[in-house]
């Protein structure tokens, strides 16, 4: 182990090699405070070349990597086991925006680049870098790639994979493979860049990356809208479809369950429609043509819905503050939760014309077998996305109650789900979180094919050991 430290030394300046327990710890331990492990060392490097070396090392020392990003993801992908033999190899300071190109349309940047600052860096040049989370100011592209990251842009513009042209991945040997073309079609044999975006750092690790971008709307709308059940709130999402088409940019839903557990921890963020509505719906129009054109086409679309017995109320943000407001209530139920306590998140797709089906049963079921529990259920309504989150019954001691009943609520879950024909991970991947689960719910087949993949990629299982698949 000193060689290995010794020569580590060699490839990069010791004060980017952390090795004591205070410096080590904010790597160790995720977002959520729900994964923590025991790392060799961390370590920071700032180029490709210096990654390839640090995992040549590696190979040569059979010394598992956890590649780790902005450490935000919530199936502690990004975590090391307790071990203390893995190291974490954490991007951030490989944060340059390499180029962008204007006629192309797109922008290259290396994998510790904070989502934001990408948001930033294309808005200044006139584009929109569309993919957008609640944790933008801290996860980085590489980690958004490396999960196939979803937010609320996903319904217009799709997700991290869709948005993505090429990268740069640096192998399990330690190669580097330059697939940093930025090409809209490419029909050379496999797709290997899809092959690594969703790997969650098992197959390989991203070293940059070139995005799509797209031109910046001239006007948005943000509106809220009460619904009263899901059955209304999704003939509101194909009559936007209908009228709006690709202006529709956001569809987010949030419970009255929710959005009380919001408030109880962030009273700035008070519902401004009638009633107490079961159901909230936040939309978004996005227009190239003017503001007048966006504001009116919205209008009519609420009337009509109103006309039709589909919305019970409606608010539209009348300045970008308030619009900011909204989607700022939006964004604090994760953190509301966090604040609640110890919470069991299920991050599921059903769907569309099942969901209604699948909300009312499974939250009949859901009370009746753990009664009192609270069912903080929100997410990206419009693609299917639901955050079905369970919170203990208020009052209980919530460690002993999620230590109790964690495994019963997640089968529960997870059974309506294969009945629903969903998935059990949307937009947060797997980690070590759904590794035990992801068996049953591939199939024998496809999970015997992800193993073989694994093994071809990473023979020596150096890269994220135990996270994804197990081999
Ligand atoms: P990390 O957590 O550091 O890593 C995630 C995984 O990627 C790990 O397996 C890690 O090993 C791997 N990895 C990281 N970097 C690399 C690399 N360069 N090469 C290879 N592998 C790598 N997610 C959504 O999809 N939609 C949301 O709306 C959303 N909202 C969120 C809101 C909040 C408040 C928070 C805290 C999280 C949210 N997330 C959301 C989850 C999280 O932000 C995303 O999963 C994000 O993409 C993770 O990026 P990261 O840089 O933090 O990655
Ligand atoms: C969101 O949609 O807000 C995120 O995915 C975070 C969460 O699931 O809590
Ligand atoms: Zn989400």
């Amino acid at each position: 182990m000193q060689n290995f430290a010794h020569q580590l030394s060699q490839i990069l300046d010791q004060k980017y090699i952390l090795t004591n327990g205070q410096d080590m710890a904010p790597y160790s331990t995720d977002w959520r405070k729900r994964f923590s492990g025991k790392a060799l060392a961390i370590v920071l490097p700032s180029s490709t070349a210096e990654v390839s070396k640090v995992v040549q090392l590696c190979a040569e020392h059979h010394i598992a990597i956890v590649p780790q990003g902005g450490h935000t993801g919530f199936c502690g992908g990004a975590t090391p086991d307790n071990s203390g033999k893995q190291i974490v190899l954490n991007l951030k300071r490989m944060n340059q925006i390499l180029a962008v190109d204007i006629a192309n349309q797109t922008i290259t940047v290396q994998a510790g680049c904070i989502l934001q600052n990408i948001q930033e860096a294309a808005a200044e040049r006139g584009f929109l870098f569309p993919l957008s989370l609640g944790a933008e100011g801290s996860c980085m592209i590489g980690g958004n790639l490396a999960t196939n990251a979803g937010g609320t842009n996903v319904l217009r513009y799709g997700n991290a994979r869709d948005l993505c042209l090429g990268l740069e991945v640096v192998t399990a040997k330690g190669e580097i493979w330059n697939g940093l073309k930025g090409l809209r079609k490419d029909n050379t044999g496999y797709d290997l860049r899809d092959l690594f975006v969703g790997s969650e750092g098992t197959l390989g690790i991203i070293t940059s990356a070139v995005m799509k971008l797209y031109p910046l709307p001239i006007s948005q709308w943000t509106t809220l809208v009460a619904t009263e059940s899901i059955a209304h709130t999704i003939a509101l999402l194909n009559l936007f479809q209908k009228r709006a088409s690709s202006l529709l940019t956001g569809f987010e839903m949030m419970t009255h369950e929710s959005l009380a557990l919001n408030e109880k921890h962030f009273p700035q963020f008070k519902n401004p429609l009638n009633g107490e509505p079961p159901f909230t719906i936040l939309v978004e129009l996005s227009d190239h043509e003017s503001e007048a054109h966006v504001r009116q086409l919205l209008e009519t679309i609420l009337e009509e819905a109103f006309t039709a017995g589909i919305i019970a109320d409606a608010v539209i943000a009348n300045s970008l503050a308030q619009a900011n407001t909204f989607w700022h209530m939006r964004e604090h139920i994760t953190l509301a939760q966090a604040e609640e306590g110890a919470n069991l998140k299920h991050d599921i797709t059903i769907p569309l014309s099942s969901l209604d089906e699948f909300i009312c049963e499974t939250d009949g079921l859901m009370r009746n077998k753990f009664p009192g529990v609270r069912i903080i259920n929100f997410g990206h309504l419009g693609d299917g996305n639901l955050h079905y989150n369970i919170a203990p019954p208020e009052g209980v001691d919530q460690k002993t109650f999620n230590t109790n009943n964690e495994k019963a609520i997640h089968e529960l879950i997870y059974g309506q789900v294969e009945r629903f024909h969903g998935s059990i991970s949307a937009e947060h991947g797997v980690g070590q979180l759904k590794l035990a689960d992801l068996r049953s719910h591939k199939g024998d087949v496809a999970h015997d094919l992800m193993k073989a993949l694994k093994r071809a990629l990473d023979p020596q299982n150096i890269l994220n050991p135990n996270k994804v698949v197990s081999i």
